[in-house]
C-alpha cells in the first residue's frame, strides 16, 4: 500500500534549503530561491518564527549535509552531461527544486522526479498554488520504492533506458527495505555505460545525537530502515558492477563548498555522501 501522506521529512529538509537561501551567508552553497517560493509566504513566515532552531550547532550540522549533498550531487550531473549523459532521474525528489531553476546547461535532458503518489501530489499542489511552471523538460512518475521497482514504474513515462542517465537518490536509501535497495541500485548499474547514481547513506548510529534525529523520522511516520558501513557499500556497489565508485572526504567537501565560510556551515562525519559509475 503506498503511504498516504506525504513526507513530512522532504518539508524539513526544504525547510533547511529555505533558511540557507534567506539567513546564511553569500556565496550560497546551493542556490536556490525557488525553494523560498514553493513552500510559499506562509510556511516562510513560520520559519522566520522559529529561525532560532534552525541555527543552533546540531542544527548548522543537519543543514550543512542536506546543502552538500545537493549541491555535490548537481555538480556531479553538470560533469555527467559532459560525458553525454541525456536524462536525469531524481528518486525520492521530495521538494528538490533543481527542475524549476534548472542552468541551460541541463536543458537538453529528460528529467523525471519519481516519488511516492502522496509526496508527489502535495508538490504539484504547492507548484500550482506558488505560481512556479513545470518545465517542458520534466515529467512526474509515482512509484513506491517498496512495491514497485523502477522497470515496471517508469514504463508508465517516456524514461528511455537505453539511454545514458544520472540518477540522485538524496536522503531516500535509510528509509528502504534492502530487497527495494537492491533493486534500485540493480536497476541503475543495467543502464547504458557512463550512467551515474549519487545518494546518501547513513552507517550504524553510533552517536546520541544521531539515534535523536533517527526518533525524530520514525515519529513523523519515517522510520530509518538501513544502515551501512562505508567499506561494505563500496565493496557491494563494486560487485554489483559500478565502474568508478567515489565516497567524498569530509576534507574534500570543505576545500570544494566551504572554504572557510563564518556562518557555522560546515561538514560534518554526517555528510555521507557516494557517487557510482555504471
Ligand atoms: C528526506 S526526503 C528527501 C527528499 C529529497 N530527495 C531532498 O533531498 O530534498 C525523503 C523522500 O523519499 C521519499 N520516499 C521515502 N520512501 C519512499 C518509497 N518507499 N518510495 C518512494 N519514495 C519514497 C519521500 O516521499 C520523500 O520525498
Amino acid at each position: 500500500m503506498p503511504k498516504q501522506e506525504a513526507s513530512k521529512t522532504a518539508l524539513s529538509v526544504a525547510a533547511m534549503r529555505a533558511v540557507h537561501q534567506l539567513f546564511d551567508a553569500t556565496p550560497k552553497i546551493l542556490d536556490d530561491k525557488v525553494v523560498v517560493q514553493l513552500l510559499g509566504a506562509p510556511f516562510v513566515e513560520q520559519i522566520q518564527t522559529h529561525l532560532a532552531r534552525f541555527q543552533t550547532i546540531e542544527a548548522n550540522v543537519l543543514r550543512s549535509h542536506i546543502l552538500l549533498r545537493s549541491r555535490y550531487a548537481e555538480d556531479r550531473l553538470a560533469k555527467a552531461i559532459e560525458r553525454g549523459v541525456q536524462q536525469y532521474l531524481i528518486l525520492g525528489a521530495g521538494f528538490d527544486t533543481f527542475p524549476y531553476r534548472q542552468p541551460t546547461w541541463a536543458h537538453s535532458l529528460q528529467i523525471f522526479e519519481v516519488d511516492q503518489p502522496a509526496s508527489q501530489q502535495e508538490k504539484r499542489e504547492r507548484l500550482l498554488h506558488n505560481d512556479i511552471n513545470v518545465p517542458a523538460n520534466l515529467e512526474f512518475v509515482t512509484i513506491d520504492f517498496e512495491t514497485t521497482s523502477l522497470v515496471d514504474g517508469l514504463k508508465k513515462s517516456s524514461f528511455d533506458s537505453s539511454k545514458p542517465t544520472f540518477v540522485s537518490w538524496l536522503g531516500v536509501m535509510m528509509y528502504l527495505n534492502q530487497d527495494a535497495i537492491d533493486s534500485v541500485l540493480k536497476y541503475v548499474v543495467a543502464l547504458p555505460s557512463s550512467s551515474e547514481i549519487v545518494f546518501t547513506f547513513v552507517p550504524p548510529l553510533s552517536s546520541a545525537k544521531q539515534v535523536e534525529l533517527a526518533e525524530l523520522a520514525a515519529k513523523q511516520g519515517e522510520p530509518w530502515k538501513n544502515y551501512v558501513m562505508p567499506e561494505d557499500l563500496v565493496q557491494s556497489l563494486h560487485s554489483l558492477g559500478f565502474t568508478d565508485i567515489t565516497l567524498p572526504t569530509s576534507a574534500e567537501l570543505d576545500a570544494w563548498y566551504i572554504c572557510g565560510r563564518q556562518d557555522g556551515l560546515g561538514v560534518s562525519n554526517r555528510t555521507l555522501i557516494a557517487s557510482a559509475i555504471v
